[in-house]
């Protein structure tokens, strides 16, 4: 595919990034706890592990800035596992981070023989192929890849899914690279980002699983367009936040098959007389939306940025990854 920039590829890598991941044997056994520490994209990749390790496999699960972790460290059992994310591999908060745990050290990373590795126990590398642009696109689709699918080993194993939900949970996951070919040739985006060229300020809602995505979306809209965008839990913006929307300020709404909590959040922001953007990712079960509602908001972000005339591939102020 001939596109003008490695974002632009790499988001369209991802169908085949993730089709990679589905034949994988991975395990990294069974925990009582998991523990996991990450920064930026990988940590919000780490949002998403927390609420399929809890609410599948029903294992209680922490998720903390490595940095974070540095002063306050996650609490540890005999039978917890740390899972330390991290694409580059060298991220120097994260390889301290993770030195500092007693508990079992899994890395999951994307980089080959990186320092992470060498402080891990066992490593499971995301084999999404180098990423060359700053803002991380396919890396984070390959981490979720990995959860969705350690989430549902341990589930079964555990017993908390049976043989039928496993293999219709499996059979979901095959379906993400097809439907996410759709969107990827879909010309929606482009309008929206069209519509979207002089905002500054920009709201992204997400419920249950798509809290992480708003949050992943902000994320990636603040490093490629320089957007204030901020990513809240649709029920928790009714809390304080709702205050800040005026006519200026549009919000982004993901919405998925069971969209019953973030509708009463459209309604009331709509009801102030305010402007809400509906994302929708109906076309496969809520629980797998977010490979659908991320690569919209990659696209978004990849889009606004071209349209604003920034270098997309290498944003002003950030780097790939710190390594002090
Ligand atoms: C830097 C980048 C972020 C990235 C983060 C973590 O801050 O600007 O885009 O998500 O590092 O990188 P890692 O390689 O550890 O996933």
């Amino acid at each position: 595919m001939n596109v003008p920039h490695f974002m632009l590829k790499e988001i369209h890598q991802q169908p085949d990034v993730i089709r990679h991941q589905l034949d994988r044997t991975i395990s990294i056994g069974i925990p009582d706890r998991i523990n996991i520490l990450a920064c930026g994209t990988s940590l919000n990749a780490g949002l998403i592990g927390q609420f399929l390790f809890e609410q599948i496999a029903q294992i209680p699960t922490q998720v903390r800035s490595s940095s974070e972790s540095l002063s306050a460290p996650l609490l540890e059992t005999p039978n917890t596992i740390t899972i330390a994310i991290t694409q580059s591999g060298e991220t120097a908060d994260t390889i301290a981070a993770l030195q500092q745990v007693q508990s079992k050290r899994v890395a999951i990373t994307n980089g080959i023989d990186s320092t992470i590795t060498r402080f891990a126990d066992h490593t499971i590398y995301t084999n999404a192929g180098e990423e060359k642009s700053v803002a991380a696109t396919k890396t984070f689709t390959s981490q979720i890849v990995l959860f969705y699918k350690l989430a549902f080993q341990i589930a079964h194993e555990n017993q908390k899914l049976s043989d039928r939900e496993f293999a219709s949970h499996l059979e979901s996951l095959k379906q993400i690279p097809q439907q996410m070919e759709k969107l990827l040739n879909e010309n929606t985006i482009v309008e929206l980002a069209q519509t979207l060229k002089e905002t500054r300020d920009l709201i992204i809602l997400g419920s249950g699983i798509n809290t992480a995505i708003a949050v992943e979306g902000a994320l990636k809209l603040k490093e490629a367009t320089y957007t204030h965008a901020e990513g809240y839990a649709a029920g928790e913006f009714l809390h304080g936040p709702i205050a800040l929307l005026d006519a200026e300020i549009p919000t982004l709404a993901i919405v998925t098959e069971d969209d019953s909590r973030i509708q009463k959040t459209i309604d009331r922001i709509r009801a102030h007389g305010n402007h809400v953007i509906e994302i929708t990712a109906k076309s496969v079960p809520e629980l797998f939306s977010p490979f659908l509602a991320v690569v919209a908001l990659q696209l978004l972000a990849y889009h606004l940025a071209t349209l604003r005339g920034i270098d997309v591939d290498r944003p002003r102020n950030i780097a790939k990854y710190l390594t002090t």
